[in-house]
């Protein structure tokens, strides 16, 4: 069966809440489209009033982060049974941006997969390498060994729901895409370590986004790579030109 494209915005440390509603209000009309899973990742501050903004629409609201125990003396963290009763679907985990400024490691962010499910929220798991690994051509290798740390313990019927994001750090917020090819592929790579991992059916339902830089511009192309599902907008979420995004097959 063939994999509904998932198209997500991560917005980053962006948009007070007044700003955050007013986005999603600009974007309504613009991200229908019924060939794609429309997800904003938004600030933990503004997952109330987004969840309010999106109601009766396609949209799902997406955590950046979250903390692996339920609640307790954790100053500053948010938990998952507090996402969900907010009305969150998704969570990232494992961003490069939460990898290198927070020093989140493989070991906290496999525990953070696993409660995600254990709690019923949807991992979105970032993967990818610097450009010092893309030289030395060592990303292969660099990214299968964060798949298999951040997955280890996960079952087979929880990968086929989860979203894996694969950034090249080289390419975030930088305007520099990885080409169409370069980006196809490492998501056929991950697909196939996903398949070693588990089996073909597994490998097949997974949904693979690529993020960086992705814009109106070079989104059609990527995406229309065969082991492309979708894409993890930074930049590009934050303004009218997420909804070219969305009907990229328009
Ligand atoms: O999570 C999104 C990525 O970091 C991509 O960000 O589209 O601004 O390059 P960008």
């Amino acid at each position: 069966m063939a994999r509904k494209k998932i198209i997500a915005g991560n917005w980053k440390m962006n948009m007070t809440p007044s700003q955050a509603v007013e986005l999603v209000n600009t974007l309504k009309d613009l991200v229908v489209n019924p060939d794609v899973d429309v997800v904003y990742c938004v600030p933990a501050i503004d997952i109330v009033p987004v969840v309010e903004a999106v109601k009766g629409s396609n949209v799902a609201v997406g955590a950046e982060n979250f903390y692996i125990e339920d609640k307790g003396a954790y100053t500053g963290e948010i938990s998952a049974p507090m996402l969900l009763d907010a009305g969150v679907k998704y969570v990232i985990i494992g961003h490069s941006e939460r990898r290198d400024y927070f020093k989140e490691d493989d070991a906290l962010l496999n525990k953070k997969v696993l409660k995600a499910f254990a709690s019923g929220l949807t991992p979105i798991l970032c993967c990818g390498e610097s450009l010092e690994l893309r030289e030395r051509n060592a990303y292969k290798d660099w990214i299968n060994l964060q798949i298999k740390a951040d997955l280890e313990g996960v079952t087979a019927d929880q990968v086929k729901t989860m979203v894996i994001a694969y950034e090249p750090i080289w390419a975030i917020g930088t305007g520099k895409t990885a080409t169409a090819d370069q980006a196809q592929e490492v998501c056929a790579m991950i697909r196939h370590t996903i398949a070693e991992m588990y089996d073909e059916a597994t490998a097949e339902a997974v949904r693979i986004q690529y993020g960086g830089s992705m814009n109106a511009g070079n989104a059609a192309e990527l995406l229309s790579k065969p082991d492309i599902d979708g894409g993890l907008i930074g930049g590009a979420a934050l303004k009218p030109d997420f909804g070219k995004i969305v009907n990229y097959n328009k």
